[in-house]
């Protein structure tokens, strides 16, 4: 049996990259799917890999009601939420600050740092009920770098890194685990070149599942890796 086997996660960003290997994993442990992304053609392709029932949405995360929409589905499918993984995430190319354009710096944070609050908030809620739950925020090791040409990413991975704090702080009192991870570069499409010689996405969903399946008398507040090339820390 799955270390996961009747538990309802909820994972964003599964379309592709991290989330999308993370899917794989959290399947293979019994775990009840309901994933998002943008791309449906992505998502469904995906399901069919995974080959179990699961709970696909495709929607914007710059938007909330479809987020809500995507909950209640998960709810009514599955029943009550007991891990939220905020995974998604996107920076969508290297600029100073004074060539970010409002409308850009808007959406950097509303999909790194507005979606993942309202879907802790939303998704808090079934945990107390039952009696407990685990949410993972991936952050990034720019929260610990300040890294010039990603300010407005920076900026919104670093607030969500306070919010994933003081959450933590606020919900462990109806028993809900909450765990920051801050992993380094990874090859995926999140950048426009391949870095073979970063984490492979697979390495970086291992280490995701792990902090989620450790005992249940510990909870991981933070974990930070990063690939063997990335030595300036
Ligand atoms: N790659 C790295 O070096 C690195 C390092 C540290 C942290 N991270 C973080 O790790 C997480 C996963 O990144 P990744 O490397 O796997 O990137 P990726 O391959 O670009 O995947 C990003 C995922 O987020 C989803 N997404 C992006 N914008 C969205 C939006 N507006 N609405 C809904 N979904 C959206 C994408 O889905 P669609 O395309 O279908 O919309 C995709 O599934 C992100 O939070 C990222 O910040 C990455």
């Amino acid at each position: 049996m799955g270390a996961l086997e009747g538990r309802t996660v909820v994972l964003t960003g599964a379309s592709r990259g991290i989330g999308r290997s993370l899917a794989g994993c959290l399947a293979a442990e019994g775990a009840r799917l309901g994933i998002c992304g943008r791309d449906k053609a992505a998502l469904s392709e995906l399901e069919g890999e995974l080959g179990r029932p699961v709970v696909t949405a495709a929607f914007d995360l710059c938007f909330e009601a479809p987020a809500l929409d995507f909950l209640a589905k998960v709810r009514a499918e599955l029943g009550g939420i007991d891990v939220l993984i905020n995974n998604a995430g996107f920076n969508p190319r290297k600029a100073p600050l004074v060539e970010v354009a409002t409308e850009e710096f808007d959406s950097i944070l509303a999909v790194n740092l507005r979606a993942p609050f309202l879907l802790m908030r939303e998704c808090a809620r079934d945990m107390k009920e039952k009696g407990g739950g685990h949410v993972i925020n991936i952050l990034s090791t720019v929260c610990h770098s300040d890294m010039e040409t990603m300010g407005a990413y920076t900026a919104a991975k670093e607030g969500l890194r306070a919010l994933t704090n003081v959450f933590r702080k606020e919900v462990i009192e109806d028993g809900i685990r909450v765990t920051a991870v801050y992993p380094g570069g990874t090859d995926t499409d999140f950048r426009p070149n391949s870095r073979p010689d970063y984490m492979k996405p697979s390495s970086v969903a291992d280490a995701v599942l792990t902090a989620l399946t450790l005992p249940e008398d510990l909870v991981v507040h933070e974990l930070t890796f990063r690939p063997m090339v990335e030595n300036n820390f």
